[in-house]
């Protein structure tokens, strides 16, 4: 059984013994729904933003046209190779057997077979979305797969796990709408391990091309591709952190490594070749004279 957290106290989730709920310390229950996926969304009323993708994602999949559409998307910038593309963004990952892997937001699973076939044999892969039918689609696609996999409906901004569960965390496509965007950068990093990779990434079009008459448009006829690299929301202790831009550069991923603790300055340090009582304390409190 996945060891699981109340997503809002962080306190230990026990399950029944009809195996039917989860209950924290705080007494805050969560539903086992049908096919063992479990319902650890938090705030059960999601806020609006959320609510909204979370209603258009289950239209997109109970209509079958999720798979189909996004495909089209990735095929008119610039006739992208979807699956090649992929396969680079979970190779971000820098995956090995037996390892433990979270998906925030798999959606119908289109990444989640290569990031299990990475971690097989012996690993374990936790598929979480926000969408029962987008989670529904997956677990379908998925069932032949060896490793153990869990299937669970979670808010990328309050996850169901402890710091550290995790050895690598990838999110792919849905960030740019997260009513708590800063918030979900904070979660996916804590629940991976000091040392593990995460990759994530959404649409935004390299500053360079946003002029092009074909980029324009494409920002006219889709608002997602107005969003800027979240830069600012990259948590301090995140290390080698790298941005890439693929599909046609109308979409960035990054990839960064959980740090410890956040790198400093040390304003303190004496320079050298000076008389050793200038550094940059000294420097800031004079500039600010
Ligand atoms: C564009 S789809 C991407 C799905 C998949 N990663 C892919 O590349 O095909 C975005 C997914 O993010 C999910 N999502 C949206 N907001 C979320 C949130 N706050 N927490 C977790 N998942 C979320 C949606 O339900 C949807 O399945």
């Amino acid at each position: 059984m996945l060891s699981l957290v109340d997503p809002k106290d962080r306190t230990p989730l026990t399950l029944s013994d009809d195996q039917k709920t989860l209950t924290s310390q705080g007494g805050t229950t969560y539903e086992v729904l049908e096919g063992g996926i479990i319902n650890a969304l938090y705030p059960k009323e999601l806020l609006a933003e959320d609510a909204r993708e979370q209603y258009l994602y289950d239209q997109a999949a109970a209509s079958q046209r999720y798979d189909r559409g996004v495909s089209w998307v990735f095929e008119t910038l610039d006739h992208s190779d979807e699956a090649a593309t992929r396969r680079f963004m979970i190779g971000l990952l820098e995956l090995k057997p037996g390892m433990t892997v979270l998906e925030v937001g798999a959606g119908t699973g289109k990444d989640s077979a290569l990031i299990i076939d990475q971690v097989t044999p012996g690993g374990t892969a936790v598929l979480s979305d926000l969408s029962p039918n987008m989670l529904r689609l997956a677990t379908e696609k998925l069932q032949s797969k060896s490793v153990d996999i869990h299937f669970l409906l979670a808010n990328g901004s309050y996850l169901p796990f402890a710091d550290g569960a995790f050895d690598a965390l990838f999110h792919f496509g849905g960030i740019n709408t997260f009513s708590e965007r800063k918030q979900a950068f904070e979660e996916m990093t804590r629940v991976v391990k000091p040392g593990g990779k995460v990759v994530i990434g959404d649409e935004s079009i390299a500053p360079w091309l946003r002029n092009r008459p074909s980029y324009a448009t494409l920002r006219k006829a889709n608002p997602l591709f107005r969003a800027e690299v979240p830069l600012e929301d990259v948590p301090a202790n995140a290390l080698n952190f790298k941005l890439h831009y693929i599909f046609g550069n109308a979409f960035y991923v990054m990839e960064y490594t959980v740090g410890e603790k956040a790198p400093e300055v040390d304003i303190d340090l004496p320079m050298p070749g000076k008389d050793f009582v200038d550094n940059w304390r000294a420097r800031a409190e004079k500039a600010a004279q």
